[in-house]
Order: structure tokens, then sequence, then C-alpha cells
């Protein structure tokens, strides 16, 4: 099994570049000179003003998009996360991390300590150009999805010292995302799918997982009022500069509300404070979204319903594979403990917000490569320290590519599929964790390398939406039901 080349990537993005370059201009969504149309983007210094840098076209950025708005609460929210491609996961990108040779990268906080080199972030740029295109957007819209979930880290927010009122710095982290995710949001709006901005990662991390942007047994983030307010500050730029080119403002990606009481006052204080801020600074167009924080919806009854607050959705986040006791569920099992859930959380959505089930996946084990963190094992295969090593059995044929799922697991997986949108319908809508995990790009132009080359590369089809509508467990229109009464 080889490694996929660092050559090959970089060998390849001059031919996606100008591909690219060809659909800006003829969209011409970006007259403006000072968008960067190539991988040089992000290169330049990290932009300290938003003016001129990454706003589309002569305008404010807030009156960008035309389509018409979404009928949240009766219209369901159908929709993929944008995983991986502005924070970068491990387990999604597992090459990024790979082709460092060094172990002791294993988020964005330790690759922006060890590697803040040109190279580096030559290679950032190129993902962030290449890993989500405008061809994806257009692939989702056709899937009938109506929303992309994007999460974006607080580093990639260029935010001015007359925000934060002092320091801008986002030091070790590698800023530069921010004209990609402008750019997106155009995309978004030329294919008419809505957007979910979700900022994942908060300065002193929010929950010490590296999707957070740092790894961390020892999470800061509600301890250090100054990460708290620098996190609102970022907030209400992402709410002035976008507010009018995004549907939903997620003010954060899970916050550990498990760790302590204390962090938990934080975080509702935080919901409630941010909620001010992003409504004061960018006004009433989009809905702003809020987490359980890991306390169950339950937890947040009367919690910011009108007319205390206006516009707030209940994000929450479904996976059953992080703990042996979910591993040990029988494919049966998984399919009625989904279906269990659904009375918890009509009750919460009827009676408080709508509800949005914002992460939820086929994958029914841990075996995706680094899905525990990289250098971590995993607990399918009994290898995590952590736990109590049970062996479960082996990881072949669970994940990488789906050539080799069993028929039984595919029949799984689009049954899976069907009793969790069916909790999701049954509530104010779904978004599937993950869009891509798998390396499409390069897999499309050379197909004949497909398995040979990526097997220890960006490959996870057990978390692919975009791969499961190809092999047949995700349904092209996902109105379709093959087994319409799952969970009743
Ligand atoms: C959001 O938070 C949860 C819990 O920390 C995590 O499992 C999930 O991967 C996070 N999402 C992203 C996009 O990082
Ligand atoms: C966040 O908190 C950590 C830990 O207290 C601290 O080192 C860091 O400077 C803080 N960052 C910001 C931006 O406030
Ligand atoms: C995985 O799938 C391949 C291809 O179908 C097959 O040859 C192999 O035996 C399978 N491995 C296991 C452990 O089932």
């Amino acid at each position: 099994m080889m490694l996929l080349p660092l050559g090959v990537f970089l060998l390849l993005s001059p031919l996606v570049n100008t591909k690219q370059q060809c659909r800006l201009k003829a969209n011409n969504l970006f007259s403006d000179p000072t968008f960067p149309t190539s991988t040089s983007l992000g290169n330049s210094s990290f932009p300290t003003s938003t003016t001129g840098n990454g706003n589309p076209s002569g305008s404010s950025a807030n009156s960008v998009p035309t389509r018409p708005p979404f009928n949240y609460g009766v219209d369901p929210v159908r929709g993929v996360n944008l995983g991986g491609w502005l924070v970068l996961e491990p387990w999604i990108t597992p090459s990024i991390f790979d082709n460092t040779g060094d172990d002791s990268i294993v988020d964005e906080f330790t690759l922006g300590q060890k590697r803040n080199d040109d190279a580096m972030r030559k290679i950032l740029e190129n993902h962030w150009d290449t890993w989500i295109t405008e061809d994806d957007f257009r692939q989702i819209s056709e899937a009938g999805l109506n929303h992309v979930r994007i999460p974006v880290g607080y580093w990639s927010v260029p935010v001015t010292s007359s925000d934060t009122g002092g320091s801008t710095d986002v030091s070790p982290y590698i800023p530069g995302a921010w004209p990609y995710l402008l750019r997106g949001l155009n995309w978004a709006a030329t294919h008419n799918v809505h957007v979910i901005v979700d900022l994942h990662g908060a300065p002193g991390s929010q929950n010490g997982y590296d999707n957070s942007g740092q790894r961390t047994g020892d999470p800061r983030w509600a301890y250090n009022p100054a990460n708290v307010s620098r996190t609102i500050d970022t907030l209400k730029v992402i709410a002035r500069e976008i507010g009018g080119m995004i549907d939903v403002l997620e003010l954060l990606n899970e916050s550990a509300g498990f760790l302590s009481t204390q962090w938990l006052d934080v975080t509702r204080q935080f919901w409630l404070d941010a909620y001010a801020a992003v409504r004061e600074a960018g006004g009433n167009n989009f809905k702003v979204m809020i987490g359980d924080a890991f306390m169950g919806v339950g937890n947040w009854q009367n919690f910011m319903k009108p007319p205390s607050a206006e516009g707030v959705l209940m994000d929450f986040h479904q996976y059953q594979i992080f703990s042996n006791q979910e591993l040990a569920r029988s494919f049966d099992e998984h399919i009625s403990h989904t279906c269990s859930m659904k009375s918890t959380q009509v009750n919460y959505a009827t009676n408080n917000i709508w509800t949005v089930m914002g992460e939820w996946s086929n994958a029914v084990t841990d075996c995706a490569k680094y899905l525990n963190g990289r250098g971590v094992g995993i607990r399918w295969e009994g290898t995590r320290q952590q736990d109590d090593m049970h062996r479960f059995g082996s990881c072949d044929n669970f994940t990488g590519s789906y050539k080799g799922f069993s028929d039984d697991y595919k029949a799984f997986m689009r049954r899976y599929f069907e009793a969790q949108v069916d909790i999701g319908e049954a509530v104010q809508g779904w978004v599937y964790w993950t869009w891509k995990a798998r390396l499409t790009l390069i897999s499309r132009l050379l197909p004949h390398f497909d398995d040979y080359l990526f097997v220890q590369a960006e490959i996870a089809d057990d978390w692919s939406y975009q791969i499961g509508l190809e092999g047949g467990w995700i349904p092209k229109n996902p109105s379709d039901r093959l087994y319409p009464n799952i969970c009743s």
C-alpha cells in the first residue's frame, strides 16, 4: 500500500486552478482584483481588515446573495457538513498530517506551532482551494440537499484591533482560509444552497477535541474570560461581514458542558451574550444556532425562546461509535436506539425552539484512520489505550473503499440513513457529517489509481455522503424511502 506522494497533489493543482479560474471569470463572481483566484491567494499576509480582501465585488458583503430565504420550520433542513475543509481534521485529511513526517503534529494548533513555513502554507492553500470546489456545491444541490454547514476556526476570521480592543494574534494557528469561505458562500448562492456557518474552534479550545483546532486534556476556553470575549468579538465580525450571505450563524460547535458546572454556566451565558452581540452587529436576517453542549436538549427547556430571543435554533449531534457500549450494539440495535430518540427531540422542538440534527453519519465503527485522533488507537480493534481494550473485530471492509463493503453492511447503512433522516425530519431537519471523506478530485482524474493509491490517504467511504450516493446506500433523492416506516 503506497502513500500518496505529496508531489501528486502539487503536480495536479495547476490543472485544478486553471479550471477554477475559468469558472470564476465566467460567473463574474469576483471582479474585485484583490480577490485571490489562485493558490497564491492565502500566501499574502493575513488580512487585517476585511475591506478589499476577499469581499466579493464592489458591494458590501452583506448584500450579495439573491437566493430566496429558506422557510425554516416549514421546509426541512437537508444538508451536509463541509467537514475537514476550513478546519482540518486529521481523520478527514490524514495525508496532510502524515506528510509532515512529524508524529507530534496532531491538530491545527501543533501544525502551526511546528510547521508555520511557506511550504506548509502552500499545502494549506492548495487544500482550501481544492478540497471543496464549485462542483461540490453543484453536486450537493443536485442531490436534493438545501443546506451546507461550514465549520470555521476563530483563527481564520479577520478581526481588527478595534474589534477586539487589543490583540488580533491567532498564533500559533495559520490563518488564511477566510477568502475561501467567501468564495464558497458565493458558490452556495449560485447553486441555491443555504449556509450554516459554524464557529468550530475557539481560543483555549471549547472541548479539547482535535476538531476544535487543539487537542488537549485540559481545554481552557470557559475558564479564561479573555477566550470567551475573543470568541464573541470573532462572532461579531462574522455577523457584520457575512451576516447577509448566510442563513444561520452557529455560535460554537459543541462546548463541553459536561466538564464542570462552571463550564456549563459559562456556556449558557455565552449563548445569551453572543446572541445579543451578533444581533447588534449583523441584524436579524440570519438565524442563530446554539448547541446542547452534550447535555441533551432536555437541559435547555425554555431557553432563548421568543420573545426573549428570535430565530434561534437548537443543534444536537448523534453518533453511536465513541464508546464500547455503543459499539457493542448490533445493526438492529443501532437502528432501534436511533428511533428511541425521536420522542425526546420532537417534544423539545415542539415546546421550545426549532431543532436540527446537525451532525450524524452512517459510520458504525470508529475504524476510520485517526478518527479518535492521530496516533490514537481504535476501540473497534481494541487498540485504544484509554478504554478497556475489548476487541470487536477487524476494521477490514468497515471503512476505506466501499468496494470491500459487504451487501449486508451497505443494506444496513441504507436503513441507518433512513432511520436518522426520519428523526431529523420529525424535527426541523438534519445535516449529515460529512460531504467528503475521500480525495475524489484525484481519483476522478486518475480513476485507475483509486484503490491502489488512496488506501492510506483520504478515504473513509463509510462517512462520505458523496460516496454514499455513488455506492447506493444514500438515495439520490433524500425523500426516497426503502423503509418508510422504519421508526414506527
Ligand atoms: C463538533 O463537536 C463534536 C464534539 O466535540 C465533535 O464530535 C464534532 O466532530 C465536532 N464537529 C466538528 C466539525 O469538528
Ligand atoms: C485563551 O486561553 C489560554 C489559556 O488560558 C491563553 O493562553 C490564551 O492566550 C487565550 N487566548 C486568547 C485569544 O484569549
Ligand atoms: C474485504 O473485502 C475484500 C474484497 O471483497 C475481500 O477479498 C476480503 O476478504 C474482505 N476482508 C474481510 C476481512 O472480510
